[in-house]
């Protein structure tokens, strides 16, 4: 298999690459990656040039998507403006990239008769009341709520259209927050941690009672590969591995964590329209395909995740000040 890994120098995208690199040896993995402010090459290092490419382009360039997929048999599009914060000052790349580039996309895996799977959030679905039994199935409404969740809800839809109308052969996963290395520090759990290394305090938005749903980033590796080897063309596959947990609980845990005292953290502005709470039930996934998630000792995975910023100063470093910058503007 020859592979296109589109976002592959973010976060989710880079660990999905040493996850397949390592599970599937036989794979060629080509990464296109705009690098961003979000991307960075460094989290591509020590890959062997024969199993692994980096392009750095655009997913909106027709012509060099075009290309790429000529030459490979499926597209991981996992490029996006992720970051719900940004979408709420600057909503515009929000539409350029996860609508046109997803567009794009599309156009050119219909082109040349290539495999798409297309990874999204579950935040298309809106957000939850606390006390709701209920969790996001693949059968919930759509009712985005921010102008990144909205992206991403017309982004699916585009798939879904592209794979009714031309027969493209297309799966969707919405998957819900990720946690682990290579997270850009403007995200909640690198922010807290980055900033006791920094020696501030850990920043909660308003209440703190809103609720994520959090799953290892290699969870989330292992669900996209059974999708791509197993999925069924034109289904939505909801990835989660039963994580709920309060803001508020997430950050005393990283400060009990790191030693700290657990209240010594401060209240700042909440965010606009900030949605409630996510909760995923992955049946779906783990009854039809056979997905297992391995790492459901949150804490374990906290505490190794937060090691991990320790020891990679340098990494996240360079990203810091201009991140601060940018929430104290916003009173966050
Ligand atoms: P990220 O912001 O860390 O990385 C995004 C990557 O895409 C960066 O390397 C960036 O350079 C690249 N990129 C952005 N615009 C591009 C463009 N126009 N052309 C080419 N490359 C471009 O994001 P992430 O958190 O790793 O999220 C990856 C995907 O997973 C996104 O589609 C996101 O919606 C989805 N997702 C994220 C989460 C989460 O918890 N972070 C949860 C569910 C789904
Ligand atoms: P985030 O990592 O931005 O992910 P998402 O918006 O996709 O859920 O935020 C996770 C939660 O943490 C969200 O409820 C907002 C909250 N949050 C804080 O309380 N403080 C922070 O500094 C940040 C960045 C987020």
């Amino acid at each position: 298999m020859n592979i296109i890994v589109t976002g592959g120098a973010g976060f989710i995208g880079s660990n999905f690459v040493h996850y397949v690199y390592r599970e599937r040896p036989d794979w060629h993995i080509t990464v296109l990656d705009a690098l961003t402010y979000a991307g960075n090459r460094a989290n591509l290092e020590g890959l062997d040039p024969a199993r692994f490419t980096f392009v750095e382009g655009n997913i909106t360039d027709a012509a060099l998507v075009d290309r790429l997929v000529a030459e490979n048999d499926a597209v991981v599009h996992y490029a996006a403006e992720s970051h719900n914060d940004n979408s709420l000052q600057n909503p515009r790349p929000f539409l350029d990239t996860n609508i046109i580039g997803t567009y794009t996309i599309l156009e050119a895996v219909r082109k040349h008769g290539k495999r798409l799977h297309h990874i999204s959030t579950d935040e298309v679905y809106g957000d939850l009341e606390l006390d709701d039994p209920n969790r996001f199935t693949e059968n919930t409404a759509y009712n985005p709520s921010s102008p990144y969740s909205a992206t991403k809800a017309g982004s699916d839809l585009l798939v879904r259209a592209w794979v009714r109308s031309f027969g493209v052969m297309a799966t969707i996963s919405n998957c819900s927050n990720n946690y682990g290395p290579y997270q850009h520090v403007e995200k909640f759990i690198p922010r807290q941690v980055t900033e006791i290394l920094e020696g501030r305090r850990p920043k909660l938005y308003g209440t703190g009672e809103q609720v994520r749903d959090w799953i290892h980033t290699e969870d989330h590796s292992s669900a996209v590969l059974t999708i791509l080897e197993k999925g069924v063309s034109g289904e939505t596959y909801l990835i989660g591995a039963d994580g709920e947990k309060d803001n508020k609980s997430v950050i005393e845990l990283i400060l009990k964590l790191t030693g700290q005292d657990p209240t010594a953290y401060d209240h700042v502005n909440d965010r606009p329209g900030h949605d409630m709470r996510y909760a995923i039930d992955s049946t779906k996934l783990r009854t039809e395909l056979g997905w297992r998630p391995h790492y459901t000792d949150f804490e374990a995975g906290l505490k190794v995740t937060l090691d991990w910023y320790k020891d990679n100063q340098a990494w996240w470093k360079p990203q810091k000040e201009a991140t601060e910058t940018k929430y104290k503007v916003q009173g966050q």
